[in-house]
């Protein structure tokens, strides 16, 4: 499978927050973005795969600051590493206000998706081209994060096994 350069499949998304998207600080209710990042990210990595992808793991997610009614939200995603069968993908977010221009950053958040084939079992995706040194330097993170998801992956899995219903 020929390998493909993450601009491939890049995405950048914006949003404005409506009364409906809100909690009851009137901001931005957290699901409410998570559903927006997964959103993005989904797409970016049946971009890269060409193939149907489900999702595996959402990493650690830290919201740094509220995200208002009315702001313009900023969701910018990229492929930043792969294993055989996974993709991992970085979603920057950030807030706009609509009035001022001010631009914050909010969170940052990584997904990891499995693509599957007509049998829902895990099947091959295209490598990745990494050629500048940010895109080595995202994707040495990434490998480390990779090892770590697996570490915690086998750790869920042991403790499944000893689920009783
Ligand atoms: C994700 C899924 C397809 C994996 O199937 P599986 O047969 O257990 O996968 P395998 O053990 O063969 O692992 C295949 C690869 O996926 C990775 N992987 C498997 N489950 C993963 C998970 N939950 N998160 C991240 N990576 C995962 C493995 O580490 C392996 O990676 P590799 O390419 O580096 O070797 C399966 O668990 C599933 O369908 N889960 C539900 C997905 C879903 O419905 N998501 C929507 C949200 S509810």
């Amino acid at each position: 499978m020929e390998k493909k350069r993450a601009s491939e499949s890049q995405v950048s998304l914006h949003r404005m927050v409506l009364p409906e998207d809100t909690n009851v600080l009137n901001g931005l209710y957290g699901g409410k973005l998570m559903e927006w990042i997964d959103n993005v990210a989904s797409i970016i990595a049946a971009k890269h795969a060409r193939k149907q992808c489900v999702t595996g793991s959402v990493d650690s997610m830290f919201f740094l600051s509220p995200i208002n009614l009315g702001d313009i939200v900023h969701l910018d995603g990229r492929i930043t590493y792969v294993t055989r069968e996974t993709m991992e993908v970085e979603i920057s977010v950030f807030s706009e206000d609509t009035l001022s221009g001010q631009l914050r950053f909010t969170t940052s958040a990584h997904l990891t998706y499995v693509a599957i084939d007509e049998n829902r079992k895990p099947t091959p995706v295209p490598g990745l081209i990494v050629e500048t040194d940010e895109e080595k330097a995202r994707w040495k993170e990434g490998e480390e994060r990779s090892r770590n998801r697996k570490k915690l992956l086998e750790q869920v899995r042991e403790r499944k096994k000893k689920m009783t219903f």
